[in-house]
């Protein structure tokens, strides 16, 4: 291991390397494996080496493929990318609960994305506000100058909102971007204002797209029938009940809302993920909308409806099905064939809802068994296959495991052993 030595003069211009040369530096730096070496190599990519700097491989994710999503009477297999062992099951479960009950409704949304040109040193707020507004036409169209394209395809530069942010001003331009997720539109259109703004002799700060992507909500609804929710041992209206408690209780507790949103945002960073889209702009944006009220709340509630469960979700999902590495990643056009989502929109009401089924199944485990019965269950698995357990192995393993009273890595490391003892 030389990564405590003194000298790192090896990682000064390592991006400018192909990456065949960089992988050896890296090697050699860390004294790899031969096999660590053939790993790195076997998973790297032409696509990947031209998308980052620094390449090194491609990391794999597992993909699969979430179920019997009816949104809109429409009922969807939507492939997903997640390293966590449940939250297909649960998103499978959530949507076949829906899809008895008639699935989801999930209304066609606006979508606007939001730059912000922010002025400082602003010695008269209301002189600004008045040259602002008398100057909108021309913004709009320098705005729109800059990428020329989006307004032929009906997007574009649409209006601006002088927004104070005391000792600053934002300048937002509102921004239609199509079927794009849009940054970089929204920030050479932002960029191309701030210029021109300064020409004018203000003082720009930055020039910037916001992922508080509130002119990008999108909602989702479901009414599950009582029936459906019933389990084995506890009535449908029972659990009906606490899931509504379950949902008041994030309304009101920022701690659980944080879980709560953290369920729903599971099902839906995986579709980001599937769909090549910027998992970490939604992410931000669902924080930003649900602490929007000063407090951190659910996003989603659920509530008694004669006899059904009302569900509802809300949060800004600013997709897009082209542009970014969409086009570029073959598996993402995949993914595509296989979800049979034609535009952003439509990707927009598909993830609210999947959202919503993740989150019903997280609460229906949670007003019932606990979450831990489900999960054990998925970890079982991946605690097999840490362990060592080859792919005949992983079930009858997994089958021993769940009758142990505790169950972690050495107990499981020990199973194996002794399965292994007893094929013998
Ligand atoms: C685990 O990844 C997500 C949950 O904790 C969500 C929730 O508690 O609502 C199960």
């Amino acid at each position: 291991m030389k990564n405590n030595d003194l000298n790192h003069d090896w990682m000064h211009g390592l991006y400018r390397l192909p990456t065949s040369q960089r992988q050896q530096i890296i090697s050699d730096q860390f004294s790899l494996a031969d096999d660590q070496q053939a790993l790195m190599k076997e998973n790297a990519s032409q696509l990947g080496s031209q998308l980052i700097e620094n390449y090194l491989t491609d990391y794999r994710l597992p993909e699969g493929v979430v179920t019997n999503l009816v949104v809109n009477h429409k009922t969807y297999a939507v492939p997903v990318v997640t390293e966590e062992p449940s939250v297909v099951a649960a998103a499978c479960n959530g949507a076949n609960r829906a899809a008895l009950s008639g699935g989801f409704t999930a209304p066609a949304a606006e979508r606007a994305m939001l730059g912000q040109v922010v002025l400082k040193n602003v010695a008269d707020p209301a002189a600004l506000n008045k040259w602002l507004l008398e100057h909108e036409t021309e913004i709009l169209a320098v705005a729109n100058a800059a990428h020329p394209s989006m307004q032929r395809r009906g997007g574009g530069a649409k209006r601006i909102r002088i927004r104070p942010a005391a000792p600053f001003v934002s300048v937002d331009l509102i921004i239609g971007v199509g079927e794009a997720m849009g940054a970089n539109t929204v920030n050479t259109m932002a960029e191309a204002v701030a210029h021109y703004l300064k020409e004018q002799g203000y003082d720009v700060l930055t020039a910037i797209l916001s992922n508080a992507a509130f002119m990008s909500l999108q909602s989702a609804a479901c009414r599950v029938s009582f029936k459906n929710l019933a389990t084995a041992t506890m009535n449908g209206e029972v659990v009906a009940q606490r899931i509504a408690e379950l949902s008041q209780l994030a309304q009101v507790d920022p701690y659980r809302a944080a879980t709560h949103n953290k369920g729903i945002m599971n099902g839906i960073d995986a579709l980001m993920l599937a769909s090549g889209n910027d998992w970490r702009a939604i992410e931000s944006g669902a924080y930003a909308y649900a602490a929007s009220s000063g407090q951190l709340k659910g996003l989603s509630t659920w509530e008694i409806d004669g006899d059904a469960l009302l569900g509802r979700i809300k949060l800004p999902l600013p997709v897009g099905t082209v542009g970014g590495s969409i086009g570029l990643n073959p598996l993402t056009r995949l993914n595509f064939k296989i979800n049979g989502i034609h535009s952003a929109g439509e990707l927009a009401r598909v993830a609210a809802s999947l959202g919503l089924a993740q989150n019903l199944a997280a609460l229906r485990a949670l007003a019932t068994s606990g979450i831990q019965a489900g999960h054990m269950q998925m970890q079982y698995r991946s605690l097999a296959v840490a362990v060592g357990a080859t792919a005949a192995e992983v079930p009858v393993l997994v089958k021993r495991l769940k009758k142990l009273p505790q169950v972690n890595q050495n107990v499981a490391k020990q199973a194996l052993q002794e399965l292994r003892k007893d094929s013998l």
